[in-house]
């Protein structure tokens, strides 16, 4: 398999609205992020991935842009981007933007112009459809709930927005819109940036008969995911991107991909594709969503998590890469999710889950305080919460009465995105050193316990773990390019699995659960000449490991 640089790193995303305000508004900003580039450089990690910093009007946090070369007021100016820029690579510390094409904002003058008059010339930059007797022109669901079509009454036609509908879809099948987006990449990177993370970017070719879908039960509307993710023409899309554009600079790329399949994974990233290099699957976030999705939470086991998980590295192995992440600014805090958020394990469960996580073959991604063991909120009311999903969610299942309240806020506690979304805890003043005015989105109150200061101070915090686990995969090409397999498959308490390069080979062993576990060696393993590379309780390295008991939660990674 072939070497590069963006296999071998590690990347850090920044969400950048929580992140850090250097201006006391109560919004993140760039200054914010230079002024803390000396913290990520001390954490060691290679390329920044910025959620989206370009103007908006921000229905959904800047995940709907009405210019695309302009930067997000509230954020600062361009000027302060490129002192960014500069700052972040001056530390060898490289940026990723934010890629956000299936869709833009209803207020990007292309839509304004395009919903002006049928004969516009920018009206098919857009989806635009008549009704079928009244009706949507097809029967889908929104992501964000509802219909995807939005009727308008300046033209009498319905447009589509697979998301909020301020966030109308852009139409790919123009080659006109595809040269605006490849110009508007060439214009980053010739700034001089780094890559881009391409926000939903499996959606953008739709199924042109726009068929209507099966509607489920008690559902008014269907999932028309099949007519729209890895749609007909999305790899010539792709290839074309990446003649046009990407293959002209060295760089990163990311394509988030929900519902993509390994089979198709291996078509967006294979290494003679010309496409991307690597894509974002969500396997492992369904496990525990019930036949409505997220919020219909149901119990899951371990099998089925490290199944997938084990899946994605096994036909990912010879062509292809894998991203590997456990938070992002859409999912939960994994530390509340997979591990325990409780006093007594947080920060021991937080570092199993991240060394089961980065001893795997792929990129690794942080998310901002994952770093931390940052977890989940819980506030006790509903307008307390800003994400568009989840309030147009509780309007959709407890206003509509498919849920009691009590049911849904559980849900929200365990899956919403703004667990994910609260100020970064930096210390322990007011409002966790993010800002001295009003949060956008309040603070979680455990900031005192948990935050930035108290972890770069304590060598055996969270922080420090992770630092240490990104200096292993920089001194151990084992843990970039060796083979993976997973032993102990049917067991429910214990991921445990070998890396293999060449004659080097590692052994991971995690303990998911909160009770003492037996482990095993497999017989074909050797117990002498082990090295114990990182533990997250303390070990004597020379005890015999053919079987031993795992306390809580516990993990360790041995050469052997
Ligand atoms: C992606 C983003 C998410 C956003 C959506 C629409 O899933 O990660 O935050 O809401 O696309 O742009
Ligand atoms: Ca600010």
């Amino acid at each position: 398999m072939e070497r590069t640089w963006w296999k071998e790193s590690v990347v850090y995303q920044i969400y950048p609205r929580s992140f850090m305000d250097s201006n006391n508004d109560g919004i993140g900003d760039l200054k914010g992020i230079t002024s803390k580039l000396d913290y990520l450089k001390e954490l060691g990690i290679d390329v920044i991935w910025l959620s989206p910093i370009y103007q908006s009007p921000n229905d959904d946090n800047g995940y709907d842009i009405s210019d695309y070369q302009a930067i997000m007021s509230e954020f600062g100016s361009m000027e302060d981007f490129d002192e960014l820029l500069e700052e972040a690579h001056k530390r060898g510390i490289k940026i990723m933007m934010d890629l956000v094409v299936n869709h833009s904002s209803d207020e990007h003058q292309w839509f304004l112009e395009s919903k002006s008059s049928k004969d516009n010339s920018k009206r098919d930059y857009y989806i635009w459809k008549k009704g079928q007797d009244g009706k949507e022109p097809t029967n889908w669901e929104s992501i964000f709930s509802g219909s995807v079509w939005e009727y308008d009454e300046t033209t009498e036609e319905y447009y589509l927005h697979l998301f909020s509908k301020k966030q109308p879809d852009l139409n790919w099948e123009n080659p006109k819109v595809r040269k605006e987006v490849y110009d508007l990449m060439t214009w980053w990177l010739d700034k001089g940036i780094d890559g881009f993370r391409m926000d939903v970017i499996n959606m953008i070719s739709k199924d042109q008969s726009y068929p209507d879908g099966e509607v489920l039960e008690g559902k008014k509307y269907a999932d028309g995911g099949s007519y729209f993710l890895n749609g007909p023409r999305i790899h010539e899309f792709l290839q074309e991107m990446n003649q046009e554009v990407l293959s002209k600079y060295d760089i990163i790329t990311v394509g988030e991909t929900p519902g993509v399949t390994t089979d198709e994974a291996k078509m967006y990233t294979g290494s003679k594709r010309n496409e991307l290099n690597m894509v974002f699957q969500f396997e492992h976030m369904t496990v525990g969503n019930g036949p409505d999705g997220k919020w219909d939470r149901q119990p899951w086991k371990l099998t089925e998590l490290k199944s997938i998980l084990s899946h994605w590295q096994v036909e990912l192995e010879e062509d292809g890469w894998n991203s590997l992440y456990w938070d992002n600014h859409d999912q939960p805090r994994v530390v509340s999710r997979f591990g325990n958020d409780s006093d007594e394990y947080r920060e021991i469960s937080a570092k199993m889950l991240a060394t089961c996580l980065h001893m795997m073959k792929g990129t690794p991604y942080i998310y901002q305080g994952e770093e931390l063991g940052m977890t989940n909120v819980e506030f006790p009311s509903i307008s307390q919460y800003k994400d568009i999903e989840t309030l147009n969610a509780y309007e959709d299942y407890v206003t509509g009465n498919r849920m009691s309240e009590d049911e849904f806020m559980e849900a929200v506690y365990y899956i919403g995105r703004d667990n994910a979304r609260t100020p970064f805890q930096w210390d322990e003043s007011e409002n966790a050193g993010f800002t001295k005015g009003t949060p956008w989105i309040e603070v979680n109150p455990n900031f005192k316990q948990i935050n930035a200061q108290a972890q770069v101070e304590d060598v055996n915090s969270v922080f420090h773990y992770y630092k240490k686990l990104i200096q292993l995969r920089k001194n151990n090409s084992v843990i970039v390019y060796g083979n993976f397999e997973e032993l102990m498959k049917d067991d429910e308490s214990i991921y445990a699995y070998t890396r293999t390069l060449n004659d080097e080979k590692l052994l991971v062993i995690c303990n998911f659960t909160q009770e003492q576990v037996d482990f095993k060696l497999p017989s074909d393993l050797n117990d002498t000449n082990k090295q114990l590379l990182i533990s997250n309780y303390d070990v004597n390295e020379n005890e015999s490991i053919e079987h031993f008991s795992l306390r809580p939660y516990e993990t360790r990674v041995y050469k052997i």
